[in-house]
């Protein structure tokens, strides 16, 4: 497996398997008493984000710490970054320090592959501009799988600000690549030229995009992405974007609710549906993201290439 996680299209059908599986092993450790393995006791994991973050943050903090790694957690405000110091210097200084592998979040695509170019340790993308999120997107395939027992045949719809969105990139590589069919919604101001390239299905009409979906997954308006709102108001996004009890009554009665997080409730999903306790897997996408992580950085930060 490749060092460094820059993007879900480095990794192959093989590799993806391997992390969905030992994040299978991983999150049954979750019931046990003690939760701590010693993978990377004597390791040194830095938290690199330049951006805001709730759930990858934390959950990449919570794996390091159950492999007994040592962690930094680095956030801009306070930091020399205020004081004008460069990406490459506060990352240079950082492994001055000891850091074996860098947690990256920041604004700017590509930030991840310089990064990794300039440490020798291991490089985790934790969401980069609009370009990337691997780790979301393994979690993603981890939760679907986990609730549906499969991944290839399933229908994912995913619905949102797919032009601003790292989630979709980042799920689009690996769902294709699982063999799940992958459609994305949203109005036309919100979808990238050519995504179909990709080997999307793309439609623009909320119920075109639940019929059928086994997952439907929401996706939040990325407003720090955007200059100006590429539709007229929230409100009449809501109106015929939003997922609604009654919009889901038209979607298969099996069909699993996701979304990464943060969500703006009342604009891309209806509290209803994101807290219906049969249907929603959002909680659960949250828990799972820790026994991913802890598979992504045992599996590519661990031990197999650190020594
Ligand atoms: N899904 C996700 O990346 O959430 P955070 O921004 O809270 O990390």
């Amino acid at each position: 497996m490749n060092r460094h996680l820059i993007s879900a299209a480095d990794l192959s059908r093989d590799d993806a398997l391997l992390i969905l599986d030992t994040a299978d092993e991983l999150a049954r450790m979750a019931d046990r008493p003690i939760k701590k393995l010693p993978t990377l006791r004597g390791r040194t994991v830095v938290n690199l984000f330049f951006e805001d973050s709730t759930r990858t943050r934390i959950s990449f903090e919570a794996a390091a710490k159950r492999l007994s790694a040592d962690v930094i957690n680095f956030s801009v405000k306070g930091s020399s970054v205020a004081k004008g110091e460069s990406l490459k210097d506060t990352a240079l200084t950082l492994e001055a320090m000891g850091a074996d592998a860098v947690v990256i979040r920041h604004s700017a695509s590509g930030a991840p592959q310089r990064l990794a170019g300039w440490v020798r340790g291991t490089v985790v993308n934790a969401g980069d501009g609009a370009h990337e999120h691997p780790t979301q997107a393994l979690l993603d395939a981890f939760t679907i799988r986990e609730r549906l027992g499969r991944l290839a045949g399933v229908n994912v719809s995913i619905i949102g600000d797919i032009a601003h969105s790292r989630v979709v990139r980042s799920n689009i590589h690996l769902l294709t690549k699982m063999k799940a069919n992958v459609t994305v919604a949203a109005p036309p101001t919100l979808i990238p030229a050519e995504i179909e390239k990709m080997g999307v299905r793309v439609v623009h009409s909320l119920d075109e995009a639940v019929k059928g979906a086994d997952v439907i997954m929401m996706l939040r308006i990325q407003l720090e992405r955007q200059g100006k709102l590429s539709f007229p108001s929230l409100r009449e996004y809501y109106n015929t974007f939003g997922l609604t009890p009654e919009r889901l009554r038209r979607a298969n009665s099996e069909a699993i609710i996701m979304h990464p997080g943060p969500m703006n409730r009342g604009v891309e999903i209806a509290s209803d549906v994101a807290d219906d306790p049969r249907r929603s897997v959002i909680l659960e996408q949250v828990t799972n993201g820790v026994a991913v992580r802890m598979a992504v950085l045992y599996l590519i930060g661990g031990a197999h290439n650190i020594e």
